[in-house]
């Protein structure tokens, strides 16, 4: 595309995220940005928008020569497939939010940027207003990035504040963050991580170089999370978030999981409330960085995707260059991590899992421990899928193997064992 042609807007999607960007746009009239066509699926709907400018027929927009970007703004991680392959193909520029589409399908969408040498931006995939992709893409350099740690979907940092912080009901904080246009059609995909390791994956090629599949990365949402835990969270000051996370391991390999976390008020994360998204990057040198904003919403989304389209006047486009790059680290299993579990009765956490357990309560309704973990164990077991159970990272909860067996000395004398071969030693 060059420099000199306006930018003409093939809009696929009218719901949150499309309006707004269609107000958007009129309102930066300098971007020479305009809307030929907006795709729909339900005519019908009442539009804040010309009627001349819907149809329902893709091929309008897709086979129109005097569009050169396709912004895709539905949900339907399918049909996006099918309208941004295509776009690609017929050598438009792209500008998408469907983290799950890209998520999913990385390997082919980088094939055919490549191939038909066009740009395909996508910042509002993640963390929505934050520009975390194009600062892990430009910046940080893939010795220097120690590590990535966010609260990365809106929608989970919106209940869990409305819960723990003003005592909402789950179902009415859950409607809310529907109301105000936060969730996915599908809030399962919020509340059960699904969302959250999709972006997970996203960074992990921006910041790493590595192409995952999120299907096989360890993820849990917020629904599982008990009273109980709210309670012990409580006493000890911290709060619970759900984050993602991607460690670069002493031996260069990358550990990367979603879980939900507790939290000290030493982290940024603390207090990133409601929509709010926050990510703390760590680099070798610089130490901490946090980048903090709204993760979802019309408008904090629609100016990730303007500054996207914005950056298509000047030829952005993502170079991938840790993709490239022949160093690229490996994601691994192989660490461990300390843990605060809650239960409802014995038998619901196979505790022999456990390298060592550390403290442990019980009331008559519910008991928890804190213990160290393999991840590689913890990813398979069965007990961690049991609705009644709940698992917690511990803060500064990722162990390394070379830590361990210090760590367990060190526990085990705290717990006035002074031998490896101790009653809590259970492996
Ligand atoms: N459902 C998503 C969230 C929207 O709550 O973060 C923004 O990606």
């Amino acid at each position: 595309m060059s420099s000199a042609n306006n930018l003409t807007i093939g809009l696929f999607g009218f719901g949150v995220v499309g309006e707004g960007i269609y107000q958007i746009l009129q309102q930066t009239p300098s971007l020479q940005a305009s809307i030929r066509k907006i795709c729909v699926k339900h005519p019908e709907k009442p539009r804040n928008a010309p009627a001349s400018l819907f149809t329902t027929d893709a091929a309008l927009l897709l086979n129109d020569p005097e569009i050169n970007v396709i912004v895709e703004l539905i949900d339907n991680a399918d049909d996006a497939y099918s309208i941004v392959t295509t776009a690609l193909k017929s050598g438009k520029a792209v500008v998408s939010a469907n983290k799950k589409l890209i998520a999913h399908h990385l390997p082919e969408l980088l094939q055919l940027q490549e191939q038909h040498n066009v740009p395909f931006l996508y910042e509002a995939s993640v963390c929505g207003s934050i520009p975390v992709i194009r600062n892990l893409e430009e910046y940080y350099d893939n010795d220097l990035l120690r590590g990535i740690c966010g609260i990365v979907n809106g929608s989970t940092n919106y209940i869990l504040t409305k819960i723990l912080a003003e005592g909402l009901p789950y179902s009415k904080a859950l409607q809310q963050a529907q109301d105000q246009g936060f969730a996915e059609s599908d809030p399962t995909l919020d509340v059960e991580g699904f969302d959250a390791v999709n972006k997970l994956t996203i960074l992990l090629a921006h910041g790493y170089g590595i192409v995952a599949n999120p299907d096989e990365l360890l993820t849990r949402g917020i629904t599982q999370i008990h009273a109980f835990d709210a309670g012990y969270a409580a006493e000890k000051g911290f709060q619970i978030k759900l984050t993602a996370q991607a460690k670069k391991l002493s031996n260069g390999d990358v550990a990367a999981f979603v879980l939900p976390q507790l939290v000290t008020d030493e982290s940024q994360l603390f207090a990133v409330r409601n929509e709010y998204n926050g990510v703390v990057i760590e680099s070798s040198f610089s130490d901490k960085q946090f980048l903090y904003g709204k993760g979802a919403g019309r408008f904090p989304t629609a100016s990730a995707v303007l500054s996207d389209i914005s950056a298509l006047r000047y030829q952005y486009r993502y170079e991938y260059r840790k993709l490239k790059s022949e160093q690229r680290p490996n994601l691994t299993d192989d660490f461990y991590l300390r843990v605060f579990v809650s239960y409802a009765a014995d038998g619901d956490v196979e505790r022999n899992d456990f390298e060592f357990i550390e403290e442990a309560y019980l009331n008559d309704k519910r008991q928890f421990f804190i213990g160290v973990i393999r991840f590689s164990k913890l990813k398979e077991a069965q007990w961690l899928r049991k609705p009644q159970v709940s698992l917690l990272v511990c803060p500064n909860g990722i162990i390394e193997s070379i830590e361990l067996r210090q760590l367990k000395k060190r526990s085990l004398e705290l717990a006035g064992v002074n031998s490896l071969a101790g009653a809590y030693l259970l492996n």
